[in-house]
């Protein structure tokens, strides 16, 4: 019922003419198959969307467009941000929201998260927001209590539809760029976590919701993320930028 989505979050890396290739490079590694079973997404930084979205149409691709990052009004006096709807109209069609780097170097908060997610689907397009505790919450056993409070408050006041559409991606923020990533039990089960704060709150949308796991994922430890029932996908960096292990790691069962 839930499609897996594999999506690549580029972060501040590659210019608009190294987006081009990477995304041309990635394609021809994928197959129609591929799609099928995958959904596949790549978020470049702002100055790359034009261009990849203009291989991505000219070519007729099947690879899905995020945005790493928007502010939640429509238009004003906000010297350097970029609106949900200026993404819209580039055919972006998932924005993250909350990504841990934005949380730490940038203080977003989760009221901010949470109007960011709003404003997102306001655009007509899909958040990805993120959660994910610090090496320090989790040796105090705090992980829970971090993850359960900004899944809470990043979801308030959302309909059950919504919901419904929503991507979480649980993101540990000690295997964030690391090396280190969470076992795949432990993944699993913080996405099982995730999965039952959103019942609580929203009933059946915890059904359709998808939750990925991100930190350090691989070609090498995918398969083992992906087996776990409450894993639908992953949000990979490091790996996302070369497009050989980006395929690998969206063909995971191969
Ligand atoms: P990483 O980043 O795969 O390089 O650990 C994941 C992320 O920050 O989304």
């Amino acid at each position: 019922m839930r499609k897996d989505l594999i999506a690549g979050n580029w972060k501040m890396h590659s210019t608009h003419l190294d987006a081009i290739q990477m995304v041309q490079k990635l394609s021809y590694r994928l197959d129609p198959g591929d799609y099928e079973r995958v959904e596949v997404v790549v978020c470049p930084p702002f100055t790359a969307l034009r261009s990849a979205q203009t291989v991505i149409e000219s070519d007729n691709l099947q690879i899905g467009l995020g945005a790493q990052h928007c502010f939640y009004e429509e238009q004003g006096a906000y010297t350097g941000e970029v609106s949900p709807q200026m993404l819209a109209k580039l055919s972006v069609d998932y924005v993250i929201a909350g990504h841990s780097e934005r949380r730490q170097v940038f203080g977003e908060t989760d009221e901010d998260v949470n109007k960011k997610v709003k404003a997102i689907f306001a655009a007509g397009m899909t958040p990805i927001m993120c959660c994910g505790e610090t090496e320090e919450e989790r040796e105090e056993e705090m992980t829970e209590a971090k993850v359960g409070s900004q899944v809470r408050l990043g979801l308030q006041g959302l309909t059950a539809d919504q919901v419904a559409k929503l991507v979480i991606a649980y993101e540990p923020i000690w295997a964030i760029g690391t090396g280190k990533t969470a076992s795949a039990d432990d993944a699993g089960d913080m996405c099982t976590f995730v999965r039952n704060m959103v019942a609580e709150q929203f009933g059946e949308a915890a059904d359709s919701v998808r939750v990925l796991y991100g930190g350090s994922v691989k070609p090498g430890n995918i398969a083992g993320l992906m087996a776990k029932r409450d894993i639908d996908g992953a949000l990979v960096g490091g790996a996302s930028l070369d497009p050989d292990s980006f395929a690998s790691i969206v063909r995971y069962w191969m």
